[in-house]
């Protein structure tokens, strides 16, 4: 099992998608082990962000990505930055091909809609940024459905 941090950017909350948006993870098979609004301080987003500090599109993502409340999750699964990331589409929404979250409801390069962690390492810090309370515990109905035991544990 593997968590990585998803953030429903401004433009999802806006646009009244974290509904539609957030259940494509949770019908791909997602677990929701943490969930909140929030605004991102100025100080997080430099935390969140550091490694596109020098970028030319730094200083715009940080004025978008603070300028509205966000939906911050926890998601778990197997592969779930990978599952997540596959889901989320193309970074640029014209790009992003259709049946993908970026793909099926945006077109901008910055408007994207959504955040996934795209590491272990990055998913580790980024979910310690946004969750410094940890995650909820709790058992998932829907897990013996989503996986098939045998499967898995044949890939061990
Ligand atoms: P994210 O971090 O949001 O999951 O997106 P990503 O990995 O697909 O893309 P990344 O390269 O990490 O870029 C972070 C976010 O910066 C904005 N961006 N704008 N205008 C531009 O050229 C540009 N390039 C990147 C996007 O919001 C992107 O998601
Ligand atoms: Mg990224």
């Amino acid at each position: 099992m593997e968590r990585t941090l998803i953030l429903l950017k401004p433009d999802a909350v806006q646009r009244g998608l974290v509904g539609q948006v957030l259940s494509r993870f949770e019908a791909k098979g997602l677990k929701i082990v943490a969930m909140k609004l929030m605004k991102i301080t100025p100080e997080l987003a430099a935390k969140h962000y550091e490694a596109h500090r020098e970028k030319k599109f730094y200083p715009g993502l940080v004025k978008f990505m603070t300028s509205s409340p966000v939906v911050a999750l926890a998601l778990e699964g197997i592969d779930a930055i990978k599952v997540c990331r596959n889901l989320m589409g193309a970074t640029f929404g014209a790009d992003a091909a259709p049946g993908t979250i970026r793909g099926d409801f945006g077109i901008s390069r910055s408007y994207n809609l959504v955040h996934g962690s795209d590491s272990p390492d990055a998913a580790a810090k980024e979910l310690k940024l946004f969750f410094p309370e940890g995650i909820v515990d709790y058992g998932y109905a829907a897990h013996d459905w989503i996986y098939d035991p045998v499967e898995e544990l044949k890939k061990q």
